[in-house]
């Protein structure tokens, strides 16, 4: 991804090679700031703080973070707390737990000495194969939307919530990943991008993301989905997920079941775009079994923007005393999902689906 015309990633080793360096993403898109993780404290509160957010980059910055936490001290009892105490950050993107059993697997029967580089290694790794997912994402995705242009014109008219874009990701992102390539392809697209309170995720990273990339795209309230959907305005909904089950239930950032709601009853094609390490296959009931992440409630009653002088301020939107519940996450049944969209194609939301292109993992 081109940051004013400069290649990036959203997570890379610092040139000293002692440290992490990650883009602020609590700043965008007011301003660039890079951050240095020196220590697994540091990456910890990147993830809980969500400087570092998205299922597949919060996987990544606890790989590194167990990396940092190695070269300080290799030991076992470090290994352990390391990955204990980013396994607490978020509860909800299961890439978390995954980037750390991984981590654990490898390096618990490694000698210490060669647990640091080990862990460095493993990280960099990690983060590969999360862009090359992405851009197979990207590929398959690509054709779902060349296959609607060809059946009523341009442009596509494609719905997408919160941020699965290169910001939630090492790169690419998931579910604009086949928007990026779409548009790279020469296929007009337009993106309706939901402000996706209370963060606001699609209003501050999405759309910036999209306007450094070029593509055309108009940020709407989050309750706007289902109006446009009524008038023919979307063709498409594209959204990513922190956790799908074996069965195919998808959870992805509060707000998204409303609209796979809104898409079936409008007889629009819902997606979603996910890499494998986001498929937990211990679960089959989504809506039962995955824990979701209740937040503070000051990132619903307060807002941060930039102010007319310039200054970036945060303020108060609710009346004081009133409770406020922030629940950052919800479910999306199986059956209200069209296809997933992964590293190795296209399938149905459903365990028989998922088994077909993962019969690895097929019960
Ligand atoms: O709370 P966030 O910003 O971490 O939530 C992110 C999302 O809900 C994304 O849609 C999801 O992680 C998929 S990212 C490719």
């Amino acid at each position: 991804m081109n940051i004013d015309s400069l290649p990036y990633r959203t997570i890379w080793p610092a040139e000293d090679g002692v440290a992490v360096e990650i883009i602020d993403q609590t700043r965008l898109p007011h301003e660039f700031l890079t951050v240095r993780l020196e220590n697994l404290h540091d990456a910890a509160i990147a993830i809980k703080n969500m400087l570092v957010r998205g299922a597949p980059l919060i996987g990544a910055t606890a790989a590194y973070g167990v990396a940092l936490a190695m070269s300080a001290d290799a030991s076992g009892t470090a290994l352990e707390e390391a990955c204990a105490t980013l396994a607490a950050t978020r509860p909800t993107a299961i890439n978390l737990r995954w980037a750390l059993t991984r981590m654990q697997a490898l390096l618990a029967p490694l000698p210490p000495e060669q647990r640091a580089h080990a862990a460095w290694q493993e990280a960099a790794m990690l983060c590969d194969e999360d862009v090359a997912a992405n851009r197979a994402i990207g590929q398959h995705g690509l054709m779902l939307i060349q296959g609607m242009l060809e059946r009523k014109g341009g442009p596509v008219n494609i719905l997408t919530h919160c941020n699965a874009g290169w910001l939630a990701t090492v790169d690419w992102g998931t579910a604009l990943a086949p928007i990026y390539a779409a548009f790279d392809a020469g296929i007009p697209v337009h993106v309706w991008v939901d402000e996706t309170r209370p963060r606001n995720q699609g209003a501050s990273l999405t759309a910036w993301e999209l306007r450094q990339h070029g593509v055309p795209h108009t940020v709407i309230a989050d309750n706007t989905g289902g109006h446009l959907m009524q008038h023919g305005m979307v063709d498409m909904a594209i959204v990513g997920t922190d956790r799908t089950t074996a069965c195919g239930d998808v959870c992805n950032k509060i707000g998204t079941y409303l609209k796979a709601l809104a898409a079936a009853d409008n007889g629009i094609p819902f997606y979603v775009a996910l890499p494998s390490p986001t498929i937990d296959w211990t679960l089959d009931d989504g809506i039962r079994e995955i824990p979701i992440e209740e937040r503070d409630a000051r990132e619903l009653t307060h807002i941060q923007g930039r102010a007319e002088n310039g200054d970036l301020v945060t303020v108060r939107l609710t009346p004081h005393g009133s409770p406020a519940a922030n629940y950052a996450f919800d479910v999306t049944p199986a059956r209200l999902v069209t296809g997933l969209i992964t590293e190795r194609g296209i399938c149905k939301a459903s365990r028989d689906g998922l088994s077909k292109l993962f019969p690895e993992h097929a019960k």
